[in-house]
């Protein structure tokens, strides 16, 4: 298959390339540093012309509620009119777990981006994942002050983005299936003990102090809003035996 990956440059985009291309498939990377902006429209039919499938994985740095929407919404609507004029067979978007418990800041967006895709021409799938293994690490970077590392509480179920690639190949080669089953890492971690973890193994030898961060998403993630039900596809490896394997970041 001509798989487009919208992202195909960021923390899963990554991987869904690498899992893409090893399968066999022909994978085409969808993003600005390619020359193609889902919020502008620009080079989006060109990147999705004799594609027969594509996955949206592009993200938005921010916790704003409105800037979320805005962007979820805009880049849904682009890539969901373009795959229209352009035939493609199947529309793939990553999502969040839990994102209907906890429908504020960030979250808003995905649910704002899961409504345009449920209602696009295009045979669909949507696949709800739990944070990355990834998550700790890109938080700490936000949470450090001065040499103050600020680890926030919250309850997750993380998942190595490497074996949600997988999941997401696998996803696209069974073609449309509506909203998908959720799936997870193998079990509950604490975020903040996860912080502490990840910036030792960095190398931070300073303290690392756990807070409870103010604003509704973050106040909701503490409840457990985003960890995943009972139906849940379950996949290793531990957050553990991930960074253990991890090299050090700076
Ligand atoms: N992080 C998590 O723990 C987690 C958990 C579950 C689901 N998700 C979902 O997974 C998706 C990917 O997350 P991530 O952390 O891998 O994202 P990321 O590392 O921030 O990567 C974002 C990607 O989007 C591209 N992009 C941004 N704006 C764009 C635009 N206007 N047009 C085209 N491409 C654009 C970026 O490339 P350029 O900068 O070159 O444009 C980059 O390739 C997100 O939708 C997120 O909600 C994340």
């Amino acid at each position: 298959m001509r798989i487009v990956i919208a992202g195909g440059t960021g923390t899963v985009g990554r991987h869904i390339v690498q899992a893409a291309q090893r399968r066999g498939h022909d994978a085409v990377v969808l993003a600005r540093s390619t020359g193609a902006d889902l919020t502008t429209g620009a080079g989006v039919d060109a990147a999705l012309d004799g594609a027969d499938a594509a996955v949206d994985v592009t993200s938005v740095a921010t916790m704003s509620e409105s800037n979320a929407v805005r962007f979820f919404e805009t880049t849904a609507k682009t890539l969901a009119s373009v795959a229209r004029r352009t035939g493609l067979g199947h529309l793939l978007i990553l999502s969040i777990v839990g994102i209907d418990r906890a429908p504020y800041g960030y979250y808003a967006g995905k649910l704002a981006q899961e409504r345009v895709v449920a209602r696009a021409e295009t045979p669909w799938s949507i696949v709800r994942a739990t944070q990355f293994h990834e998550f700790a690490g890109q938080i700490a970077r936000q949470a450090r002050f001065a040499g103050v590392q600020l680890a926030p509480r919250a309850r997750v179920q993380p998942i190595a983005a490497a074996v949600l690639a997988e999941h997401l190949i696998d996803v696209l080669e069974g073609g449309p299936a509506g909203r998908a089953q959720d799936v997870a890492g193998p079990r509950e971690e604490q975020l903040s003990a996860l912080i502490r973890e990840q910036v030792r193994h960095d190398g931070h030898r300073g303290g690392v102090i756990p807070v409870s961060m103010p604003g509704a998403q973050l106040r909701a993630m503490r409840k457990g809003a985003v960890l995943p039900g009972p139906d849940a596809l379950r996949v290793g490896p531990t957050f553990a035996e991930w960074l253990s394997s991890s090299p050090v970041q700076g």
